[in-house]
């Protein structure tokens, strides 16, 4: 009985050290090999918690899941919490979250104030919906929609002009991941996409970092890896502008559920998340939150 208990223990631990192992996709080679000692002060900010619906939901659907989730954070202070529905739910959830305490912002936004443009929409459409929030250069829009960060930086631009919060996604593909290239790419991100920015707008802009090998795997990066690349992000942004790198917001984005979430918000560059798949119902993305409860 005793040797099959041992068995039986050995067996679990096993098991779960395959696991554990399982979530480390890659040793964090490329990341430790540059020394990362800017931090700031986390306490100075408000944390973030921003749902990104993607090409998901009708209107009647986008109802029910905020409807649910007004009520399950309504006690929420201390978290800012951001959803970006569909385009054609823009406006009737902003009818249901006016009062509540849950903003609301678009997945994207063109440059152009207006004109012939068909099928695009400008920053005053946007805000008229509602909106304090825009998501600006998402990795899916990098691939399928050839954003670059060119174009990106006029959308920050004209998001800010119109009065817009913009998040502006950055992250390395898989290939960028295994040649070892991630910060390479990540100041290029900054130095293009982040470029000829006021000091006011650079204050009040959020970035979030977005591995987009990690995107909507289930398998998201570990904590440290995050932590070692918005450390990096501050520093980078601080020799752009400054003081104004203690300021701004950097979320973490791929994978992110319930579970893991505590781990990612203990670093002290990670200053909320942007959630994908576990925003998509009110009980998974209350949960997450709540992450501190
Ligand atoms: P995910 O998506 O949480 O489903 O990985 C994140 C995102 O794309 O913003």
């Amino acid at each position: 009985m005793k040797r099959l208990i041992i068995v039986a223990v050995f067996f679990v631990f096993t098991m779960l050290s395959c696991a554990v192992g399982k979530s480390v996709i890659k040793p964090d080679s490329d990341i430790s090999a540059i020394k990362t000692n800017y931090h700031s002060d986390k306490t100075s900010r408000k944390m973030l918690m921003a749902g990104n619906w993607k090409m998901n939901k009708t209107v009647s659907e986008s109802l029910s899941v905020i409807k649910t989730l007004k009520k399950a954070v309504s006690d929420v202070k201390d978290v800012e919490i951001l959803i970006f529905p569909s385009y054609t739910a823009l406006q009737a959830i902003n009818n249901e979250t006016k009062d509540s305490n849950i903003n609301i912002g678009a997945q994207n936004l063109f440059w152009e104030t207006k004109g012939a443009f068909t099928g695009e929409i400008s920053p005053a459409m946007i805000k008229d919906t509602g909106c304090s929030y825009v998501l600006i250069g998402h990795s899916e829009r990098r691939q399928y929609f050839d954003e670059t960060d060119e174009t990106v930086n006029k959308k920050i631009k004209a998001a800010m002009t119109e009065g817009l919060i913009p998040i502006v996604c950055i992250g390395e593909t898989l290939e960028e991941m295994e040649t070892n290239v991630t910060f390479q790419v990540i100041e290029k991100h900054m130095k293009e996409g982040l470029a000829g920015l006021t000091t006011e707008q650079a204050t009040s802009l959020v970035i979030a970092y977005e591995p987009v090998w990690a995107v909507g795997t289930g398998i998201p990066v570990t904590p440290n890896h995050a932590q070692e690349v918005h450390a990096f992000i501050r520093k980078v942004y601080a020799k752009m502008y400054k003081e104004a790198a203690d300021k701004i917001r950097i979320l973490y984005g791929a994978s992110v559920n319930p579970e893991n979430v505590s781990a990612f918000m203990k670093k002290p560059d990670i200053d909320g998340c942007l959630v994908g798949k576990a925003s998509l119902e009110a009980e998974s993305f209350s949960k997450l939150i709540k992450y501190s409860k």
